[in-house]
């Protein structure tokens, strides 16, 4: 750990309490987070683990607005949800409380107050958005317009059609999102931290002295630093807050992203006056320096908790400074951005349903993808090629043959060993290796390389049987199979251990089977975990194959959710010129009867109608709607429309005498345009 730091306090972000949990947050903030406090907890160093739900701010207000509940009853059901998500995945927080909690609500006011008193905060002046109809201010989100660049509806805050973020007073005719009120601009007066005066420290602490920070991290920092920070309001006119403590400033809360990370300190209040023997005082996870502080967050809370946490700390004083803040990039569901909104997500209560017990699978391949570095794409057929080819083919399958084998020769007791081949010795040698590896990747928050490593150990496991043979041995050499078995089983034991900060249902589930305790980080990598004569438990699988089916199921959910979205974005095409009822009138729209309908033989798009269109004589048309048809008989006796004078064509050796008027779906697919009422055939249509 570097300098001599006795304990390391270790946040992750407070999720907004406006829905439930899915797989990006999980990937981005939570397993690597827990990964990290499991590693630091096995070690035996003192560590606090705190989480908690964000309670405050416009996310909220907007649920409730479109749920037509309060905001207390909005964040009194997500807190719950995403508290038990946690709890399922084995998210393993000290503390994981809320910002609407009493505590948090004198805390961060007290906080607040100081700075005031001490003068950090600046007083003024600026002109928001205001609705008359409703006597509110209006935050920018909002706020909708008219985006001056490319004329698209856009947010206060940005346009999504263009992706360029706003100022909300740059909208053409800026309306309330709520009301549809127009907007006017009115006088109001708010705090603010004046970022700027922090400059030249900032740059010394980051861009000097936190070289070794990720890139992403570090890169956002400079950019930030490197144009010029401006002062931030910490107070808005919004009803859904902690009111801000100071006389006069009614109709006032604090900023939800001043409040927020205070949640974190205010947490570990909490924890710690409910146990103040286990925990001591809060002020020693938080303001003595030999504790260090980790910030685990998504790329878009970076300059939260780089800069202005950083600042808010530095004004109040007595504060120590985030060590490291290992932020991620975003994880892409299937190729497409993960959106609550657009319901584009995986979510964990829903996963637990389909997947039953299968957290450990979910933490695996979400730490195999892991966007560390870059946005990664999560996909199904990814998953199960996680869990069947490395989970189930390598690391369970390594320790089900040495279980296996144990109970097949020696009725589940551990072998002696006996003399070590040059083989064994290089394979201990190479197990031995991969403590140091691991230690060094976790150390550097490399939690996907961590992982490859802890599975390594398996692949050295599945090659060290192979090599062995000892379902060959046994009949030739019984003694050698003895020492065979013994390494096996060992390495199955430094499995567990290995595994346990990622997989810690498995790890749980295979210290059962090998009949001990957890084992302690300290053993990874020995070779006398397990006494000869220890009885081991009746073996079971580790993991299961995951079937194609379970997989299309999730496919078949996407795709419709996919298609739902489409249609509720679907735009219909602008309206073409006009025309004059003389040019309308040479069209003959007609009423037909289809008398039969068949797929044209060597077309996969055309469909042959034969119509009775009044005259006597049947009609044949051609048309290309075949896809959208499965079974064409099924159109026979219904009334369609079609153009009687549209000049005959030939298409696959066929005459077709007319054109049939179809809708063009959302989705392209066609459908065709029928009558109410059994009109006659031949009728014609204006
Ligand atoms: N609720 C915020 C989000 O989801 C994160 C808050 S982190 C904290 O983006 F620092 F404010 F706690
Ligand atoms: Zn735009």
């Amino acid at each position: 750990m570097g300098k001599n730091f006795k304990r390391t306090t270790v946040t992750s972000a407070l999720p907004y309490a406006n829905g439930g949990v899915h797989i990006g947050h999980l990937a981005g903030v939570y397993v690597p987070a827990d990964i990290y406090v499991r590693y630091l907890r096995l070690k035996g160093e003192e560590v606090m683990f705190i989480g908690g739900s964000d309670e405050h701010g416009v996310p909220v207000t907007q649920r409730a607005r479109k749920e037509g509940i309060t905001p207390q009853q909005v964040v009194d059901r997500y807190h719950k949800m995403i508290k038990d998500s946690f709890e399922e995945f084995g998210i393993s927080f000290d503390v994981y409380s809320r910002t609407t909690s009493k505590t948090h609500h004198q805390f961060a006011s007290d906080f607040f107050r100081k700075l005031y008193d001490d003068g950090k905060l600046i007083e003024k002046t600026t002109k928001q958005f205001y609705d008359e109809q409703t006597g509110t201010f209006k935050t920018d989100r909002d706020i909708v317009g008219e985006c001056p660049h490319c004329h698209a509806e856009a947010n206060g805050d940005q346009c999504e059609k263009c992706g360029r973020d706003l100022d909300p007073t740059e909208l053409i005719n800026p309306r309330s999102k709520e009301s549809g009120a127009k907007l006017i601009l009115k006088d109001t007066t708010n705090w603010f931290l004046p970022l700027n005066e922090y400059e030249g420290w900032l740059k010394e602490w980051i861009l000097e002295g936190h070289k070794e920070w990720r890139s992403n991290v570090y890169g956002q920092c400079k950019s930030w630093l490197d144009m010029e920070l401006q002062p931030r309001a910490m107070t808005r006119d919004l009803d859904w807050g902690i009111p801000v403590p100071v006389e006069g400033a009614d109709g006032k809360v604090l900023y939800v992203w001043f409040d927020a990370p205070i949640g974190y300190i205010s947490n570990t209040k909490e924890l710690c006056e409910s146990n103040p023997e286990r925990w001591g005082t809060w002020q020693q996870w938080w303001q003595q320096e030999d504790t260090r502080l980790v910030h685990f967050i998504g790329k878009d809370n970076i300059v939260f908790h780089c800069i202005i946490f950083p600042v808010m700390m530095k004004a109040h004083g007595d504060y120590i400074m985030p060590d490291n803040v290992p932020a991620n990039e975003f994880l892409n569901l299937e190729g497409d951005k993960i959106s609550t909104s657009r319901n584009w997500a995986v979510w964990l209560h829903e996963y637990l349903v389909d997947f039953p017990g299968k957290q450990d699978v979910l933490r695996y391949a979400l730490t195999a993808s892991a966007p560390e570095t870059k946005d990664n794409d999560f996909t199904w057929a990814e998953f199960q090629a996680r869990n069947n080819n490395e989970l189930v083919a390598i690391y369970g399958n390594f320790v089900n043959r040495a279980l296996q084998l144990t109970q097949k020769y020696y009725d589940g007791v551990v072998p002696a060993c006996g003399e070590l081949t040059d083989y064994d010795k290089e394979t201990i040698a190479e197990f031995k290796d991969v403590k140091a590896k691991v230690e060094s990747l976790l150390d550097n928050f490399r939690f996907r390389d961590a992982q490859k490593e802890a599975m390594n150990l398996a692949r050295i496991g599945n090659k060290y049987l192979a090599d062995s043979e000892p379902w060959k041995v046994i009949k030739t050499d019984p003694e050698r199979v003895k020492t065979i078995i013994n390494i096996s089983l060992q390495l199955t034991a430094n499995l567990a251990i290995a595994f346990e900060p990622f997989l810690p249902f498995s790890s749980k589930k295979l210290y059962a089977m090998l009949n001990v305790e957890p084992l302690g980080w300290e053993n990874l990598g020995s070779t006398e975990l397990l006494p000869a004569g220890h009885q081991l438990a009746k073996p079971e699988l580790l993991f299961e194959k995951i079937e194609d089916e379970a997989i299309q199921k999730q496919m078949d959910r996407l795709a419709r959710i996919k298609k739902e979205n489409e249609a509720a974005s679907y735009q219909a095409a602008p309206v073409k010129p006009n025309v004059s009822f003389e040019t309308f009138e040479k069209l003959d729209i007609r009423v037909g009867l289809i008398k039969d309908c068949q797929k044209v033989k060597k077309s996969k798009k055309l469909l042959q109608f034969t119509i009775d269109d009044g005259t006597g004589t049947e009609r044949t048309i051609l048309s290309g709607i075949a896809a959208f048809y499965e079974d064409p008989s099924a159109l026979i006796g219904k009334r369609i429309l079609f153009v009687a004078n549209f000049e005959p064509r030939q298409m696959m050796g066929i005459e077709s005498q007319g054109m049939i008027l179809s809708a063009v779906d959302f989705d392209e697919s066609l459908s065709v345009v029928t009558t109410t009422k059994d009109v006659k055939p031949g009728s014609q249509v204006g």
